[in-house]
């Protein structure tokens, strides 16, 4: 695609891949302005639920004009191919920004950045939009660290019903690590489960690193940590965490929807400070450590996935679970 031409672009490099296609830059021959663009895969044209759901994400990204999303300025279905035209944004994702430039960003800053994030959400939310592939990759950062867009409304849904319903597929393609409880179970989500990812996301920036590590983890262990166990401590990654940090936390990811901030303005406010954190649950207090017991193998063997396959990670491991404290 380098050096082509689509309609007025001149596509200058490329800046991503993903699973339905690849972004590049390019440059408007008659503005001299920037733009990004993201191409459906040439494999995937002919496949009318895929090129469907290529539509509903400029759809989607049509219906939101906000200073913290990434704005649409066209969507061409051409011989060339299937394209969406947007705003470039100077920057790094998230994940780099925190690899490469920023390492655990301090509670000050997060807090400043992570507010901006949350009223590009709020406002999504606000015109029926559930993001649900929110994780760092989807998020650009301007270099100085002080501006953020969001990205990739590639599995969004309007929530008013005017789109097809093009879930399933679509909710689970992708990393599991932010994903809420209900998502890994293909359950319905609204936006307390992007409130969830959003928490997940605040753990990554203040800790620089993920609560899971699908390097050390298999994405079935991982899941199962994300349905039964609150996220790891803070502290056991970055000790200097504030406990207030600690507690907008495990607001944001409890399990059950209804215990979490039910807006991204409730989540702004108790971020700011505006208001008190309710007490937490019990559950949330306390379960620092858990007893480790030996399982005991269930008849007919480990798991196994649907191939017939045994579960890659519970081969010569012994087989643990944890009780926490409290039971
Ligand atoms: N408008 C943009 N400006 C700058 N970089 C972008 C833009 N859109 C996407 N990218 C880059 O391309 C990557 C993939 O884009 P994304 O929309 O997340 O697609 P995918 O569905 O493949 O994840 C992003 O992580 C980001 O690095
Ligand atoms: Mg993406």
């Amino acid at each position: 695609m380098l050096g082509q031409q689509i309609l007025n672009y001149r596509i200058t490099a490329k800046i991503g891949e993903g699973g339905m296609g690849s972004v590049f830059k390019a440059q408007h021959t008659q503005l001299d302005r920037p733009a990004a663009i993201k191409a459906l895969h040439p494999n995937l044209v002919s496949n009318a639920m895929i090129r469907e759901r290529f539509k509903n994400e400029a759809a989607t990204m049509a219906h939101l004009r906000h200073p913290n999303i990434v704005s649409l300025y066209d969507y061409l279905e051409t011989p060339q191919g299937l394209f969406l035209i947007m705003e470039f944004v100077e920057g790094y994702p998230l994940d780099r920004y925190i690899q490469e430039v920023s390492g655990p960003i301090p509670e000050a800053r997060a807090l400043a950045l992570f507010t901006k994030i949350l009223e590009g959400f709020a406002y999504a939310h606000q015109q029926g939009v559930v993001h649900r592939d929110i994780k760092p990759s989807n998020l650009i950062i301007s270099a100085d660290g002080q501006e953020v867009k969001i990205l990739d409304f590639g599995i969004a849904k309007l929530l008013d019903g005017s789109t097809k319903n093009l879930t399933k597929t679509g909710s689970r393609m992708g990393t599991v690590l932010y994903m809420s409880p209900e998502q890994v179970k293909g359950g319905m989500l609204d936006q307390r489960s992007d409130i969830y990812s959003l928490g997940v996301t605040l753990f990554q920036m203040l800790t620089g690193r993920c609560p899971y590590d699908e390097a050390t983890a298999t994405e079935y262990e991982v899941y199962h940590q994300i349905v039964n166990f609150p996220l790891p401590r803070l502290q056991e990654f970055y000790p200097g965490v504030s406990s207030r940090m600690q507690a907008l936390i495990d607001r944001a990811t409890a399990k059950n929807p209804e215990d979490r901030f039910a807006s991204c303005d409730e989540f702004k406010a108790a971020l700011l400070g505006q208001t008190a954190l309710p007490k937490q649950s019990p559950a949330l207090q306390k379960p620092r450590r858990f007893l480790r017991l030996p399982f005991l193998r269930p008849k007919g063997g480990l798991p196994r996935d649907r191939g017939g396959a045994k579960m890659a990670g519970f081969g010569p491991r012994p087989y643990f679970y944890a009780l926490p404290w409290w039971v």
